[in-house]
């Protein structure tokens, strides 16, 4: 996904630390611990990124020397919503960085049959319609769950609605950027294509199993 076929709101953040640091996390053979460690320091990496253009005012404080009009974070703390389970690895980093963030959190699951995403767990800051608000998960594969979630943080009055996601794949880009045009995308690579379990290839395999050792 290149030149004229990308949506105008996807940010690869390509940065050699953060390709240098993906490389470790795909290897089959990091462990756990490792994977978790280099997910955490991406996702400082990409939470610098995704907060590039936070509005910003002036305040008056007095450094040690004298007073001065200094840039500050403008308006309400933001909010990071982690789409569970694998989100919380990317929440994480990013609250290390910026740690009075609001969290939410959201719960989906794929129904066996319809293939639908099927919410179990919902629990945001009612003021998500002052705030921006960061959607957070290592993986867009198909794009679903992701769309779906952003659609519901809509409902709730999200407005400025941003997506950080570890690896895409270009089914997953392609269909959340089409529902939701207005969000932008920020990822740190653009795999090949999904399997036909839903897995990006090359990807990394079950983000969450090797977050957490469950398999
Ligand atoms: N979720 C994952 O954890 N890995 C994939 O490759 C796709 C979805």
């Amino acid at each position: 996904m290149t030149g004229n076929s990308a949506p105008k709101n996807l940010v690869v953040v390509n940065h050699p630390l953060v390709l240098h640091k993906l490389t470790l996390m795909r290897d089959k053979n990091t462990p756990s611990a490792v994977f978790r460690q280099l997910l955490r320091e991406i996702s400082l990496l990409l939470a610098y990124e995704v907060a590039r253009d936070l509005p910003m005012t002036m305040q008056t404080i007095e450094t040690p020397l004298a007073e001065m009009e200094a840039p500050i974070l403008k308006g309400k703390k933001l909010v990071i919503v982690s789409i569970l389970r694998a989100g919380n690895g990317l929440l994480e980093g990013m609250l290390d960085l910026m740690p009075s963030a609001r969290i939410g959190h959201i719960g989906l699951y794929r129904d066996p049959v319809t293939l639908q995403p099927v919410e179990y767990y919902f629990k945001v800051p009612t003021d998500i319609d002052e705030r921006p608000v960061i959607v957070v998960d290592p993986m867009l594969a198909t794009g679903n769950s992701i769309a779906y979630a952003i659609k519901r943080l809509k409902e709730k009055g999200a407005r400025d609605v941003r997506l950080v996601c570890l690896l895409s794949a270009p089914e997953g880009i392609k269909r959340v950027s089409e529902e939701h045009p207005d969000v932008p995308i920020y990822t740190a690579a653009i795999d090949s294509h999904l399997n036909d379990h839903g897995y990006i290839v090359p990807g990394l395999g079950d983000a969450g199993d090797r977050m957490f050792g469950t398999k």
